[in-house]
């Protein structure tokens, strides 16, 4: 009886939640054996109790198989998450926390950052939900591999989509693909409202949600529905993208939303060949973007064509590359973001109360330091009337 034995026993061990076994996510640290029992040690990301049950079952299940009946299970995991402090309306609340991932702009990845640090969250524990809020352009669906897949529905309500280990639902997935729909603000207020009310969504420990380009309706709408815990902005480097970056970072100031960070992507490229690194768009301007703004990079990710080809196959690099470098930057910042989600709720400082609608009812728009003629500053007119819009809807 050897080591590769047991590892090979310990491969039929599926981590609880994923398709992919203990070995493959490189959680098995140690083996050692007499050829009668043996001593395993394993460091897993899940601090919850079913998932230690469930592979203590296995483990034990497998190495029996191959005739180990004594075995000894050093496991080691990250403590429990802590409840949320948020305050304020929520509309969704059996979700702990919620993270806005937004930016100034179009095309700077967005979608492929949320995808990517809701699947690491995933991966070290934590219930994560997805939400796709981007109606005019539905993208997450096709990252996750799950365009044709359509969400079971109960009653008059939906089932999120499984997929890597998180829920998620899209305007794609309700929709179908190529689909498109004529948007007016009225509509996607609703729309935001009833992906936090009409969707099925678990008891999570947290919601990361995949906002449209620049700062409007949706923003708004959500941080009035739920008391958003932290806001990441994504940027590309150079500097005519940092000018939209700042609108995003100004946004949350004005929704009062704790800023968790900034995702630099596009940030250099590595030729896979020579090594060598070419600065495509720029490089590290995220850093100073983040001391202006009194906050955090999360991680700089580079131009690399295993993030595209991941986005449009529908395998995030993050869970089928996890050792990679991205990967692991993507973790990082995963759990850089979590540090700071527990910070502001051991401060309790994610509230939304400051933002809602003191105006007549149907007002989408006004907030307490809006003045009253503002009480139909409907979405359309948010957008036109910037000075009597304090609410950062333009
Ligand atoms: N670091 C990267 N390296 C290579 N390709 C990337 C990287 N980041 C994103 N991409 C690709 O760039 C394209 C745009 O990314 P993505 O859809 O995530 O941006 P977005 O900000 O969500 O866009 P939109 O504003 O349209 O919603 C996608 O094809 C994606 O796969
Ligand atoms: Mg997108």
């Amino acid at each position: 009886m050897n080591n590769d034995l047991i590892k090979s026993a310990l491969s039929k061990v599926i981590y609880p939640g994923f398709q992919k076994d203990i070995v493959s996510f490189g959680f098995v640290d140690n083996i050692e054996t007499d050829g009668l029992s043996a001593t395993i040690e394993i460091t897993i990301t899940s601090s919850a109790n079913e998932v230690e049950e469930q592979l203590r079952h296995d483990i034990q299940f497998q190495l029996a198989k191959i005739g180990i009946d004594k075995v000894y299970i050093k496991m080691h995991k990250p403590a429990v998450p802590r409840e949320t402090s948020s305050k304020g309306k929520n509309i969704a609340p059996n979700i702990k926390n919620f993270v806005m991932v937004s930016s100034g702009k179009g095309g700077v990845g967005k979608s492929t950052t949320s995808v990517n640090l809701a699947i690491a969250l995933a991966m070290s524990g934590k219930k994560v939900g997805l939400l796709d809020a981007d109606v005019y352009g539905p993208n997450i669906p096709r990252m996750l591999g799950v365009e044709n897949v359509r969400p079971e529905i109960v009653g008059n309500r939906v089932k999120p989509i499984n997929a890597y280990g998180i829920e998620m639902i899209s305007m794609g997935s309700l929709m179908g693909s190529g689909e498109a729909l004529l948007w007016r603000g009225s509509l996607i207020i609703k729309t935001i409202q009833q992906f936090l009310t009409d969707i099925m969504w678990s008891p999570l420990d947290v919601l990361v949600i995949d906002m449209p380009p620049g700062t409007g309706d949706a923003q708004l709408t959500l941080a009035q529905s739920v008391p958003v815990t932290a806001g990441v902005t994504v940027t590309t480097p150079q500097a005519v993208a940092l000018d939209d970056a700042e609108r995003s970072l100004n946004m949350f100031k004005k929704l009062h939303i704790p800023m968790a960070g900034i995702v630099e992507n596009m940030s250099g490229f590595i030729c896979p060949e020579t090594g060598k690194e070419y600065d495509i768009f720029g490089k590290g301007t995220g850093e100073a973007l983040a001391k202006k703004y009194d906050t955090f990079l999360l991680a700089e990710i580079p131009i690399d064509p295993t993030i595209r080809v991941g986005g449009d196959n529908g395998s995030p690099i993050t869970y089928h590359k996890p050792n990679s470098e991205i990967a692991k930057r993507y973790m990082k910042s995963a759990e850089l973001l979590w540090e700071e989600i527990e910070k502001i709720n051991s401060l309790g400082i994610a509230s939304n109360d400051m933002i809602q609608p003191t105006t007549g009812s149907g007002s989408a728009c006004s907030t307490s330091s809006a003045s009253s003629s503002a009480s139909s500053c409907s979405t359309t007119s948010a957008k036109s009337s910037s000075s009597s819009n304090s609410c950062g809807c333009h």
